[in-house]
């Protein structure tokens, strides 16, 4: 049983518009869409990250890496949490977009309770893959997330305590 404050949480402010730009043409490029968990993906250069006030300061405190999920039109990813991080700091990069990700709050195995994170543009919100989840993508159009991992193992509630400082 969790609350919707365990799931996420909005980190103030948004991402730097020229990140945002160099994102979109990395989206664009030909570099080929590499295999990362059932997920379609392209690693994003630190050296762009670091651009980007709130991700300098984050990567001065833990390192990470950075790179960009792609989700096929028509396509959910069912319950689960992931195996490989606790916690990460998600952007979604499509504009207006139907797609939609949810967290359990509580289930039985039929039943969930559940509470969407809708992301707002250029938004970055700390989220937690511990608890389960769950994305659905119902656009004619892939949908393109940030994301990180961080090197070092930490947590959602570690995280958010520094976040919020
Ligand atoms: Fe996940």
């Amino acid at each position: 049983m969790y609350d919707r404050e365990d799931c996420f949480y909005q980190i103030p402010g948004v991402v730097d518009p020229y990140v945002l730009q160099e994102l979109a043409v990395i989206i664009q490029n030909d570099e080929p869409w590499l295999q990362s968990y059932a997920f379609d993906a392209k690693l994003v250069d630190k050296d762009l990250m670091v651009k980007d006030w709130f991700y300098k300061w984050l990567y001065e405190q833990r390192e990470f890496d950075a790179g960009i999920l792609r989700i096929a039109p028509s396509t959910c990813y069912k319950w689960h949490t992931d195996c490989e991080r606790n916690v990460t700091i998600n952007v979604l990069l499509n504009g207006v977009h139907n797609s939609h990700a949810y967290f359990e709050l509580s289930g039985d195995g039929t039943v969930s309770n559940i509470v969407e994170l809708s992301y707002e543009r250029r938004t970055r919100y700390l989220f937690n893959c511990a608890i389960q989840h769950e994305v659905i993508n119902l656009d004619v159009l892939p949908r393109y997330v940030l994301t990180i991992q961080f090197k070092q193992p930490v947590t959602f509630h570690e995280l958010l305590e520094q976040v919020r400082k």
